[in-house]
């Protein structure tokens, strides 16, 4: 499929909010980094978060929901960034990765940044896809203000992100219904 540009898209949020930098970098390899768009159904989302976990896939209609849910949430002015590579060459997705904001009381207002659902497809990891995203991801909270950005990762993916700047703070938890 011939590369769309993302003036032909329907994007979740303003691409200029993602460093130019990263993309020049990217470019060099065929790769573009911008904002998911309400078409990436069938450039292969869900088979790019299918590399992170176990994913049941919910089909065009009610992904698209989703789309449309996020994109409005807050007025239009959604806290949701879903970031995505795509590849030049195929127009199809590599990578995903999320940001989402999260506003406090406490440090005087402050917001706190979420990175989630990292995914890079099994055929281009160890390729630096990953830490580009993850710089685009960290900078885009902090372009939103953000004071600090937070995520939670297994054991083995620990030096990845120490590689990327994070450090290991606390310990994880969760409970699953
Ligand atoms: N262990 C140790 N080092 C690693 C690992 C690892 N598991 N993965 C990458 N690295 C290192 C690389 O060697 C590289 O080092 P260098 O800069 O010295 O050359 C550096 O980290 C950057 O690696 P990338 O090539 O950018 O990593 P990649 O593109 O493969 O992305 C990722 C890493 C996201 C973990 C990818 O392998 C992946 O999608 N894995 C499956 C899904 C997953 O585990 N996602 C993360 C879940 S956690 C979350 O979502 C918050």
């Amino acid at each position: 499929m011939p590369f769309t540009p993302d003036s032909a898209l329907t994007l979740l949020f303003d691409a200029a909010l993602l460093p130019p930098s990263l993309n020049e970098k990217l470019a060099q390899h065929s790769l573009h980094m911008r904002p998911l768009a309400s078409s990436d159904y069938a450039r292969g989302h869900i088979a790019v978060l299918a590399s992170l976990t176990s994913v049941a896939d919910p089909g065009e209609a009610k992904w698209r929901e989703r789309f449309a849910a996020l994109a409005a949430a807050r007025g239009g002015a959604s806290p949701y960034f879903v970031v995505v590579i795509v590849s030049k060459d195929t127009d199809e997705l590599v990578a995903t990765g999320t940001v989402f904001l999260e506003p406090k009381f406490l440090r005087n207002l402050a917001t706190a940044a979420h990175i989630e659902d990292i995914a890079v497809d099994t055929r281009m990891q160890g390729k630096g896809l990953g830490k580009v995203l993850i710089e685009g991801l960290t900078a885009l909270g902090e372009q939103c203000g953000a004071y600090k950005t937070l995520l939670d990762c297994s054991e083995e993916n620990v030096l990845f992100y120490n590689k990327c700047g994070y450090e290991t703070k606390g310990v994880y938890m969760a409970k699953y219904k």
